[in-house]
């Protein structure tokens, strides 16, 4: 296949079939992107860890037969040096064979300081939907409460906390003081954490990770029971699209807070700055894949393990259309024929 050749031909619509081809390709894109970033793990370097994870992932995704588009990638054009917001990635068939239209959001490192310094909840991340199915949401924070599928529209993003753990526990025929809420340890944070812990729940700091934190809530036997409080708005978009695929309940509003920020969701066309998104108005896609690999361990994935002929990994694939949940333990056998496999 050749990358970035643009024959004359139609492409293909994001049909059922291709959600399934693509889940499997896309896993690849993932699980290579946590592979290189795993290399770097506890090197102090966030950067390094990020850039060896965008270009194994910005070069794994030129083989996936599609005509992508990232919507949600490493910056605006001019900041990042590929996966850029507007970047086209995949590759056409030599034969004209069509290929389908797909909107991408990429985190190729969720998590660079915790990849950095050896920590638990790094992964390799992306969403992809037809034409449009996912918010191009900018640069920014987004409040976020992010619960299971046992509490839908048991929530408010303005409600008292209290309230809205009282509602959770109930929902999930516990006490308050059996819950456990996942908050990101930030100064901004500081009343959240505090009302939070008046109402009795129990909490989990986190030093980064909304993303994957958003997913172990929707997931029941995690250990997480809700995501509370803001973290980045793309983090949100990809989470969302997890969000539907899970059957799980989400809540976000952008954080608006500089004249930038107000023009560029005017030039988004978003009128409303204080509208309170669910999962189906940030990732809306009719077919939704979402797939992320483990980089260090996590409460759904392992990280990577090396083992001297081979490499392991741990991944997750979703599917909406298909209604598929996909937890995937691969061994990548690189050494030859004589790599010893093991059960677990
Ligand atoms: P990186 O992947 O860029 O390291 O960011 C991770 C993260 O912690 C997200 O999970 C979260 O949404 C966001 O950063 C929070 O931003 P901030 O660190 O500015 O509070």
């Amino acid at each position: 296949m050749a990358a970035h050749t643009r024959p004359e031909t139609k492409a293909r619509t994001f049909g059922e079939n291709i959600e399934s081809d693509l889940a499997s390709r896309f896993l690849r894109v993932v699980e290579t992107a946590a592979i290189a970033s795993a290399r770097t793990m506890g090197k102090g370097d966030r950067r390094l860890a990020d850039d060896v994870a965008t270009q194994a992932m910005r070069r794994t995704m030129d083989n996936v037969p599609m005509r992508g588009t990232i919507v949600i990638g490493e910056g605006e054009r001019d900041e990042a040096p590929m996966l850029y917001i507007g970047e086209k990635v995949g590759a056409e068939f030599p034969d004209g064979t069509e290929v389908p239209e797909v909107d991408i959001a990429v985190d190729p490192l969720e998590g660079t300081n915790l990849c950095a310094t050896g920590a638990p909840g790094a992964i390799t991340v992306l969403a992809a939907s037809e034409r449009s199915g996912l918010l191009n949401a900018p640069d920014c924070y987004m409040e976020k409460i992010v619960v299971g599928p046992s509490c839908k529209n048991a929530v408010e993003l303005d409600a008292p906390v209290a309230d809205n753990l009282k509602n959770i526990a109930k929902r999930m025929e516990r006490d308050v003081e059996d819950l456990v809420v996942v908050v990101l340890d930030r100064p901004r944070h500081e009343k959240l954490i505090s009302d939070i812990r008046d109402a009795g729940a129990r909490i989990k700091l986190i030093g980064d990770g909304d993303l994957s934190a958003g997913i172990a809530a929707a997931v029941i036997g995690t250990g997480v029971h809700a995501v509370m409080g803001s973290g980045g708005a793309p983090e949100g978009v990809i989470t969302a699209a997890a969000i539907r695929c899970l059957n799980g309940y989400m809540l976000g509003r952008l954080v608006i807070n500089k004249p930038e920020l107000e023009e560029r969701i005017a030039r988004m066309g978003i009128k409303d700055k204080n509208k309170i998104y669910e999962a189906e108005d940030l990732a809306p896609g009719k077919q939704l894949i979402f797939a992320a690999t483990g980089v260090t361990d996590g409460s759904l994935m392992r990280g990577v393990r090396f083992f001297g002929e081979g490499i392991r990994t741990s991944s997750v694939i979703l599917t909406l259309r298909t209604g598929k949940v996909r937890f995937i333990d691969s061994i990548h056998l690189e050494k030859g024929p004589d790599v010893k496999v093991r059960f677990a």
